[in-house]
């Protein structure tokens, strides 16, 4: 497997592990980790071997946010034309599932990154947060948008107006926008073993539940049900479904086979 110079990639099964490894930084997301965090989704995107993603970071930091140092003296004119943060929205075009794997501090680009991702686990320690206004900016990358959907408003404007009012792991939990917790040295375990078991499905089916989830946050009521039912509709014209349904009748497991 190709090295990379902030990431560490392994598989575990069916299951891509991929580790921010700037662990001196806190994982501050430098443009180079996220170029090699594109390629390398990319590639565990396109590979028939992976059925998920997990993401996680160190034991201290998933990641302390974007790189303060690297951005410090940017300016708008090359920020606007270089559309600076543009790729990061990459990682959510991702047809595989993404799991999010947190153990302590998930901040600024951080926390945002995380809820790029389809599912978020926690280690009991983690905190979520979006310090951006007390470095005189605002969060780039979903702060203000991605966390409003999840946690509401008064808590949004909470976290992003003061930057110092943090989600622990247990309130990030209760509000939903972490799916479970675990003690710190078990999270990425449980998420590699969620990622197998969601891996053993049909992939095609998984990318369509997937993409019909995410549509909740683009349309209206009316418009998600009809995109749902065709997407339903459409799981009729695979294989995988008749082997499914198949394999319920007959009372044995089923064997997934498209990819
Ligand atoms: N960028 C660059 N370097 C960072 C960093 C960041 N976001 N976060 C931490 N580091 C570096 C520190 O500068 C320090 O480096 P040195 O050892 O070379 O001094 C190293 O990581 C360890 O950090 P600390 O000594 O500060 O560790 P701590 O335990 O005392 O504090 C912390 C931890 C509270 C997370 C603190 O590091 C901190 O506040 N970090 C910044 C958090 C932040 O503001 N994030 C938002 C960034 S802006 C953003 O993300 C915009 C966006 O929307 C995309």
């Amino acid at each position: 497997m190709q090295e990379y110079k902030n990431l560490l990639v392994e598989t575990r099964d069916k299951v891509a592990l991929v580790t921010l490894n700037r662990p001196k930084a806190l994982n501050a997301l430098c443009s180079e980790l996220f170029d090699e965090l594109n390629q390398v989704i990319a590639e565990m995107d396109n590979s028939k071997a992976i059925g998920a993603i997990v993401l996680t970071g160190s034991p201290k930091a998933f990641a302390a946010g974007a790189d303060i140092k690297e951005m410090c003296n940017t300016n708008f004119v090359d920020n606007y034309k270089n559309n600076f943060l543009g790729h990061w929205t990459q990682i959510t075009e991702a047809r595989k599932p993404i799991i999010a794997a947190v153990n302590g501090f998930a901040l600024g680009g951080g926390c945002e990154l995380a809820m790029m991702c389809d599912i978020i686990y926690a280690g009991e320690k983690a905190v979520f947060g979006q310090p951006e206004v007390k470095l005189g900016t605002i969060p780039g990358a979903g702060g203000t948008q991605r966390l409003t959907r999840v946690v509401g408003k008064s808590k949004a404007m909470e976290m992003v107006l003061t930057g110092s009012w943090n989600l622990n792991a247990q309130d990030a939990e209760r509000v939903g926008l972490v799916s479970k917790v675990f003690p710190a040295d078990q999270v990425v375990d449980e998420a590699v073993k969620t990622g197998n078991k969601i891996a053993s499905l049909s992939q095609p089916i998984i990318q369509m539940a997937k993409e019909s989830v995410n549509q909740a946050y683009e349309l209206s009521l009316s418009s998600g049900l009809q995109y749902e039912r065709r997407l339903f509709q459409s799981t009729f014209a695979t294989h995988d479904q008749k082997e499914g349904m198949t394999a319920f009748a007959e009372k044995r497991s089923p064997k997934f086979e498209d990819k």
